[in-house]
C-alpha cells in the first residue's frame, strides 16, 4: 500500500491542531489590552481570583514585573516612547520571557487560564501572541477596557501612584506629569480593537467606561461566556468591602456548630456598637447583606438600615453533625472527624457542604458583608490562599475586615469593637503540614 502523501499528513496535522483549540479544554490565553491607568491589572487579578475560585487554575503574568526586573530601576516616560529602540527591544524581549511562562504554567502546572495582563496596544504585538497561542493550541480571549472618562482616568491615576512600584516616594506632580506623559507614548502606537474589520473574528470583549456599556464578539466557549458574565457584573472601578460575622450566638456559647440560634446578649451589644461603627464610616451606597440565618439577621436588625438575605452566605451545612460539639462529633463520628482534619477545604459532611461548595456559585460583590460562618470569612477575604491555609485562618467573632481594592493588591484591615465573645477559631491538628495560623493575605 501506498504511503500517506505529506500533504495528507499536513492537513490531518492542521486539522488536529485546529480542532485542538477549540476543545473546551484546551488552555486559555486571556490577553488584557489597554492605555495605562484603563483599571487592566485590577480586571485581570478580579477575574483570576474568580476563575480559581469556580475552580479553574488561573494565574496572571504583569509584563510591568518583568519589565521592572528587566530594568532595575525606573527613571521616566522615555521608556515607553515608541521611537526608543533600546527600550522597545527590551519590552518585546520582556513579552517573549512572559510568554515562556505562561507555556510552563500550563505544561508543568497544570494551568488552565492564563492573564497576559499588558497593554498590547498595537496589533504587532497582539499578533505575536495569537501567533504563540496557535502554536501552542491555546484559546485565546480579548479583554479590552476603553476608557475616555476623565474623572476615572485620574482616580486611576492616583491609585496607581499610591501602590505602584514604578513610583516609591516620588511627589505627587511628578508622578502625575510622568504618567500622563507614559499614556501620551502609548496614544501614539494605540490600535484598538476593531470589531468590524480586523479583528472580526477574535473572541473579545470591550469594557467601555468601566462598565457603562460594552461590546462583545465572538464568545466561542463555556469558560469564555462565563469571563465576558463575570465582567460584565463587577464593579470595575474599586470599592470597599466590610465584612464580619454575626454577633456571638447562644449556639457559640456551647461551642455548637450549625444549627439556627439566634444572638447572645454579648452578641446584642456587637452589633449595636456595629450600627454605630457603620454610622461612623459615612458609606455611601451602602448594602447590607446576609445569610438567611437568625444570628445574622438579628445583627442586621440592629443597624437599621435595609438589608438582603442571601442564601449563599448561610453557614456550612454540617449534615448529620449539626448542632454538636467538635468533641461531640469527635465522640459519635470519629472517622468524619479524623477526614475533616486530614483535608479541611474539601470534606463534605455526610448529608451537607464542603468549603468548596460555596465556589461554585456567584461571588458577592457588595459594601457591608455579614456572612454566617467562620470558615467562609476566609473564602470572601483570600480567595487565593491555597486550600490548605484558607481554612485555618483566623476569622474572630466581633472583629470587622475591611477590603479595599488597590491597583497592585488588596488592603485588608482588621477592626476589632471591643466586644468580647467566645473564640471559635479550632486549629489545624498537629502533624499536618500546613502552619496552622495564616495572617490574611494582602494581595489578592
Ligand atoms: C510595563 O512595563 O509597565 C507595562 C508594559 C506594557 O504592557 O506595555
Amino acid at each position: 500500500m501506498a504511503s500517506p502523501k505529506p500533504v495528507s499528513l499536513l492537513f490531518v496535522w492542521v486539522f488536529v491542531h485546529t480542532w485542538a483549540s477549540y476543545m473546551t479544554n484546551s488552555p486559555t490565553l486571556i490577553v488584557m489590552i489597554g492605555l495605562p491607568a484603563r483599571g487592566k491589572t485590577y480586571m485581570a487579578k478580579k477575574l483570576t481570583r474568580y476563575l480559581n475560585w469556580i475552580g479553574v487554575p488561573t494565574k496572571v503574568f504583569n509584563l510591568g514585573v518583568y519589565r521592572r526586573e528587566a530594568v532595575q530601576s525606573y527613571k521616566s516616560y522615555d521608556f515607553f516612547r515608541h521611537d526608543n529602540k533600546e527600550a522597545m527591544k527590551i519590552r518585546k524581549q520582556c513579552a517573549l520571557v512572559a510568554l515562556e511562562d505562561v507555556k510552563a504554567y500550563v505544561t508543568e502546572e497544570c494551568g488552565q487560564i492564563a492573564v497576559f495582563d499588558a497593554t498590547n496596544t498595537t496589533r504587532e504585538r497582539r499578533d505575536l501572541i495569537l501567533n504563540f497561542a496557535k502554536e501552542n493550541a491555546y484559546k485565546v480571549f480579548f479583554v479590552e477596557s476603553v476608557c475616555d472618562d476623565p474623572e476615572v482616568i485620574a482616580a486611576n491615576i492616583l491609585e496607581v501612584k499610591a501602590s505602584s512600584p514604578d513610583y516609591p516616594e516620588r511627589n505627587r506632580e511628578y508622578v502625575m506629569d510622568d504618567f500622563l506623559k507614559r499614556i501620551e507614548c502609548y496614544k501614539v502606537t494605540y490600535q484598538p480593537l476593531d470589531p468590524d474589520n480586523y479583528d472580526q473574528d477574535l473572541s473579545f470583549i470591550k469594557v467601555i467606561n468601566v462598565g457603562q456599556r460594552f461590546l462583545v464578539n465572538r464568545v466561542r466557549d463555556y469558560i469564555q461566556s462565563k469571563i465576558v458574565y463575570y465582567l460584565m457584573n463587577i464593579h470595575v472601578q474599586p470599592r470597599t468591602i466590610y465584612l464580619c460575622r454575626h454577633g456571638e450566638s447562644d449556639f457559640n456559647l456551647v461551642g455548637k456548630i450549625g444549627g439556627d440560634s439566634g444572638l447572645s446578649p454579648r452578641g446584642k451589644q456587637f452589633a449595636q456598637a456595629l450600627k454605630k461603627f457603620i454610622a461612623e464610616q459615612e458609606i455611601v451606597d451602602l448594602k447590607v447583606w446576609t445569610s438567611q440565618l437568625k444570628r445574622t439577621i438579628q445583627t442586621a436588625e440592629f443597624l437599621g438600615v435595609p438589608y438582603e438575605q442571601w442564601k449563599i452566605l448561610n453557614e456550612l451545612d454540617a449534615g448529620v453533625c449539626e448542632e454538636m460539639t467538635y468533641e461531640e462529633i469527635e465522640i459519635q463520628y470519629p472517622d468524619e472527624f479524623a477526614l475533616r482534619d486530614q483535608e479541611k477545604y474539601l470534606y463534605r459532611y455526610p448529608g451537607g457542604e464542603s468549603l468548596q461548595d460555596p465556589g461554585q456559585t456567584e461571588e458577592p460583590q457588595n459594601s457591608f458583608i455579614v456572612p454566617n460562618c467562620a470558615q467562609y470569612m476566609p473564602c470572601l477575604t483570600s480567595p487565593c490562599l491555597v486550600s490548605d491555609e484558607l481554612p485555618y485562618l483566623k476569622c474572630p467573632l466581633h472583629t470587622i475586615f475591611k477590603l479595599t481594592p488597590v491597583a497592585y493588591g488588596c488592603k485588608v484591615e482588621t477592626i476589632t469593637l471591643n466586644v468580647e465573645a467566645v473564640n471559635t477559631h479550632r486549629d489545624k491538628p498537629s502533624g499536618s503540614t500546613a502552619p496552622s495560623s495564616v495572617h490574611l493575605c494582602y494581595c489578592c
